[in-house]
């Protein structure tokens, strides 16, 4: 009922929207990305009008005319689009639809069996042993219509924590489960998303997650093992990192380095662990450049505990998209995660309640995943920094 309701008035939003050129079917030839090259040098990340309608009606719900004004420039925010259920998968027309040729749409892939292992907020539709239903009702679909649109470029960003989630949380028993269709279905993706008009980035969690030393190397290790299964795509070009996260990306020392188990991770920021994971990915034969989720980190010292990454209290929307990086490991800083969507529910009696979500450093009350967090948006807003 909530996903139906939440559809209706995203398609509304992009009716409303100017069909831009009529943009995919008016761009005049094929797309041909080059995943050897950095593509965002070429193409701006798409300000995709389903968060531009969150985005605006957030805008009405304002009362205040300075923040008001400066609510409504978010909606020109380029940031990825979460197709996150099977019925969602009807986002994804509009979208091109909407997207003129010099901007490059992307896309969240994430619907795997038994989605989120670790945690509860973002349990998915399909349960761990439904991975033919991923392959045929999820990804299929998709590259259908990737396929009939050549002259869209798109930027695809996999499965959020699945791989990750395997390589640190083995010991749970969801995520054991998990495994098989984690792994079979990520290869599935990027085979059968391999396309022309395509470039891909899977995800490997962010610093505090596959950065500790003990992790680096068994992380790239299952990225790899993964990307060699699917046949080493060739518009795979990397792996994405931040995603939906909190951590800042050069800042010196790094927010957790006075932990006391900071000695046991040498990536206390996220251009080092670009670095370094970067590194280990390239020995195990995997693309090793990164785009990275700036959306949220404006604000740093919020977390109690690194690991802390529900709906963090006092967050900021971060540096704008943009391929100027200043790094060239880094081929852009995007926004994964649209700013002011919940990323779980805080109500203890719901079904996708986790206790992260209810922790001292977590905003509340707040909504269940994905859905809009007005008081939320306001606080990215005014925290924002740069500012808008
Ligand atoms: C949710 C998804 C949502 C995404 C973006 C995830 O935490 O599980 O449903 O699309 O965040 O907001």
């Amino acid at each position: 009922m909530k996903v139906t309701t939440t559809v209706a008035v995203f398609a509304a939003g992009a009716l409303a929207a100017p069909n831009r050129r009529a943009a995919a079917a008016a761009c005049s030839s094929a797309v041909k990305l080059d995943a050897s090259t950095n593509v965002w040098k070429n193409y701006k990340l798409h300000a995709n009008t389903f968060y531009r309608s969150e985005v605006e009606k957030a805008v009405e719900a304002i009362s205040d005319s300075s923040l008001k004004a400066q609510a409504a420039k978010v909606a020109d925010v380029g940031s990825f689009l979460w197709i996150d259920t099977i019925e969602n998968i009807a986002k994804v027309e509009p979208a091109i639809a909407d997207t003129p040729c010099e901007d490059i749409l992307g896309l969240v892939i994430y619907d795997l069996p038994g989605r989120d292992c670790a945690a509860k907020a973002s349990n998915g539709e399909l349960a761990y042993n439904e991975i033919s239903r991923y392959k045929s009702e999820y990804i299929d679909p998709i590259v259908a219509i990737l396929k009939k649109n050549p002259n869209t470029a798109f930027a695809l960003l996999i499965e959020p924590d699945s791989l990750p989630n395997l390589v640190t949380n083995a010991d749970l028993s969801t995520c054991q489960e998990s495994k098989s269709a984690y792994e079979e279905g990520v290869a599935y993706a990027l085979k059968n998303l391999n396309l022309p008009n395509v470039v891909m980035y899977i995800d490997a969690g962010h610093g505090g997650w596959l950065g500790w030393d003990a992790n680096l190397d068994p992380g790239a290790e299952e990225l790899a093992k993964v990307y060699k299964n699917a046949g080493s795509p060739k518009q795979v070009r990397g792996f994405a990192t931040n995603i939906a996260g909190w951590n800042a990306w050069d800042l010196s020392p790094g927010e957790f380095s006075k932990a006391s188990d900071a000695k046991y991770n040498s990536c206390q920021n996220e251009k080092t662990y670009v670095q370094k994971f970067g590194a280990a990915l390239k020995s195990a034969g995997h693309p090793s450049y990164a785009i990275m989720d700036t959306g949220r980190n404006a604000v740093t010292g919020l977390r109690k505990e690194w690991g802390d990454w529900c709906n963090v209290d006092g967050a900021g929307f971060g540096k704008r998209p943009t391929a100027d990086t200043g790094d060239s490991n880094t081929d852009a800083f995007v926004w994964g995660k649209p700013g002011g969507e919940s990323d779980g529910t805080s109500d203890s009696g719901a079904t996708r309640y986790d206790s992260f979500c209810g922790k001292d450093d977590a905003y509340k009350p707040a909504p269940e995943a994905g859905t809009w967090n007005q008081d939320y948006f306001e606080m990215l807003l005014k925290n924002a920094n740069p500012q808008f």
